[in-house]
């Protein structure tokens, strides 16, 4: 069992969750009996190998792919038994999604971009731009209003993102490794703004590599060929090193 107390409350849930994907004549199991409940305020940090099935469980639990079985239940709605436009408003209205490559509309403005989400809910278009404005605002890039989103650095564009899946108030924040295309110092920004947001009560589910990130998690759990697991759940008899303290060791000490 991967952590968390199970309750009715809880923003995210996910039971037994599989998914496999078959590509010519490869099968790949990607998550092969996936639980996980994270309770509201909580931030959970997923680390693991490359290919091990993070980004496919985000998927599933942003409700952007669908398990072969198990249930995912995101602030109460199970979205797994949903039709794609059921699960798109529990998208729109849950659930805040952070990619790694910013995902920004290229064409549009900052502030349209983050209006965006806002207008698709039915917010009209003055206090789209109000909010707009404010949260762009508090995030610290107010005079970027009018840019395009090529016109800004990288950390700009991650913290235009973050404003844009922040904006509805989501019952969970999901991020895919926020800050893995960043420079140090942008790195830094964004996971103070991550900070700043779970300090306000966000509950967050963010995959990363960076131990300075997971370090400020209240949990960390370890995606290994798709199956999640807390530390505590390793065999004593398991003479490797956790990947935590292996990982710990490259990592410079905390800022
Ligand atoms: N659309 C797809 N079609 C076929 N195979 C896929 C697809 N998406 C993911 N996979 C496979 O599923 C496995 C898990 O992939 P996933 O992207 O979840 O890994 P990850 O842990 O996020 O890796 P990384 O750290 O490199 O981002 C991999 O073997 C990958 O090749
Ligand atoms: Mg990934």
């Amino acid at each position: 069992m991967s952590g968390g107390q199970p309750s009715a409350a809880s923003p995210v849930v996910c039971r037994d969750v599989h998914k496999a994907y078959h590509s010519g004549a490869r099968d790949t199991n990607a998550l092969r009996g996936v639980d996980l409940d994270v309770v509201a305020g909580e931030w959970v940090a997923i680390m693991g190998p490359s290919g091990s099935g993070k980004s496919t469980l985000l998927h599933m639990l942003g409700g952007l792919d669908t398990p072969d079985s198990g249930t995912v239940t995101i602030g109460g709605c199970e979205i797994t038994s949903m039709s794609e436009t059921q699960r798109a408003l529990v998208r729109r209205e849950h659930i805040g999604y952070v990619f790694q490559f910013f995902n920004l509309v290229s064409d549009m403005s900052v502030a349209d971009n983050v209006e965006l989400p806002m207008l698709l809910l039915g917010v009209s278009r003055r206090e789209a731009h109000r909010r707009a404005c404010e949260v762009l605002e508090e995030l610290g890039i107010g005079e970027v209003l009018d840019a395009a989103p090529s016109e800004l650095s990288g950390g700009q564009q991650q913290r235009v993102a973050l404003a844009r899946a922040l904006v509805n108030r989501p019952a969970v924040l999901l991020a895919d490794e926020p800050t893995g295309n960043l420079d140090t110092e942008s790195a830094r920004q964004v996971l103070q703004l991550v900070r700043e947001e779970h300090e306000s009560g966000q509950t967050i589910v963010m995959v990363t590599h960076d131990m300075r990130v997971a370090a400020a998690a209240d949990r960390v759990l370890v995606m290994e060929d798709g199956v999640l697991r807390t530390e505590r759940d390793r065999s004593i008899d398991d003479t490797a090193p956790s990947l935590l303290a292996d990982l710990a060791r490259h990592e410079e000490p905390l800022a």
